[in-house]
C-alpha cells in the first residue's frame, strides 16, 4: 500500500488500528522483563507512536518509522506531551535506509499491513536493520483475511519466513485489545548471524 493510502486514512481519521494504547502484550513484555538489555529501538509503522512510547517509559532509545508523515506528526506531538523522548522519521521500512542497525525490532500491525507480495521485502529490512544476535519481538496477527490490510497470516508462514534468519527464544498468545482476543501471536526471535538477506 502506497504513502498517498495511509496518509488520506489518516487525514479522513479512518483509522481503525489505533486504540489509544500501546500492544496490551507489549506492556505485559516489558512488565515481565525488567532486565532486558537496555539498546536501541526501532518500531516500523509505528502510527501515532503508542508502542515507542511503551519502549521509551521502560528506558530504552526508541526510533519510530512510518511511512504516513501525519502519523509522524502525531507521534512527536503526543511523544513530547507525555514528556517522554523518542525520534521519529518519515521512512519506506521496505525502501528506507535508516542509517543505523537496532538491538531490538518491535513489529506491531505491518506485517499485516503490507501486500503481501512484499513480505520477502519485509524480511529483507528486518535483517538490514537488525544487529547481529539483536532481538525481533512481533505481535503477529493471524487472521484469514486475503482482502487487507490488514492482511491475514499463520504461525507456519511466520516460521517459513524467519526461521531461516532467526531462532525462535518463545512464543505466547498475548494480552490483546479487546477485538483481538486470541487472535494474535507474540513471538521472540534472536538473529542468528551469518544468514544472507
Ligand atoms: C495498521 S497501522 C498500525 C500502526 C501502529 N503499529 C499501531 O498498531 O497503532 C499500519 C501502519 O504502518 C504504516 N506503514 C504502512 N506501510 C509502511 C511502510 N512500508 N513503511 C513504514 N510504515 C508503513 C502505516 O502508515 C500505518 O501507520
Amino acid at each position: 500500500m502506497s504513502e498517498s493510502y495511509w496518509e488520506v486514512r489518516y487525514r479522513s481519521r479512518d483509522m481503525p488500528w489505533e486504540k489509544g494504547s500501546p500492544s496490551p502484550g507489549l506492556v505485559d513484555f516489558l512488565n515481565e522483563h525488567l532486565d532486558l538489555a537496555r539498546g536501541t529501538v526501532c518500531v516500523p509503522g509505528c502510527g501515532t507512536g503508542h508502542d515507542v512510547r511503551a519502549w521509551a517509559s521502560a528506558g530504552f532509545e526508541v526510533y519510530g518509522y512510518d511511512i504516513a508523515p501525519s502519523a509522524i506528526r502525531l507521534a512527536k506531538t503526543a511523544t513530547s506531551k507525555a514528556g517522554l523522548k523518542a525520534r521519529f522519521a518519515r521512512k519506506d521500512f521496505l525502501t528506507g535506509e535508516l542509517g543505523r542497525r537496532f538491538l531490538w525490532v518491535f513489529e506491531h500491525t505491518l506485517f499485516c499491513a503490507i501486500n503481501p507480495a512484499d513480505r520477502d521485502r519485509y524480511v529483507s529490512a528486518l535483517l538490514r536493520n537488525i544487529e547481529p544476535m539483536g532481538w525481533y519481538l512481533a505481535v503477529f496477527y493471524l487472521i484469514p483475511d486475503e482482502d487487507g490490510p490488514p492482511f491475514g497470516t499463520t504461525r507456519d508462514e511466520i516460521c517459513r519466513r524467519f526461521s531461516p534468519h532467526f531462532d525462535l527464544k518463545a512464543e505466547w498468545v498475548p494480552r490483546s485489545y479487546p477485538n483481538r482476543t486470541g487472535l494474535e501471536l507474540m513471538m521472540w526471535w534472536q538473529h542468528r548471524p551469518g544468514t544472507a538477506e
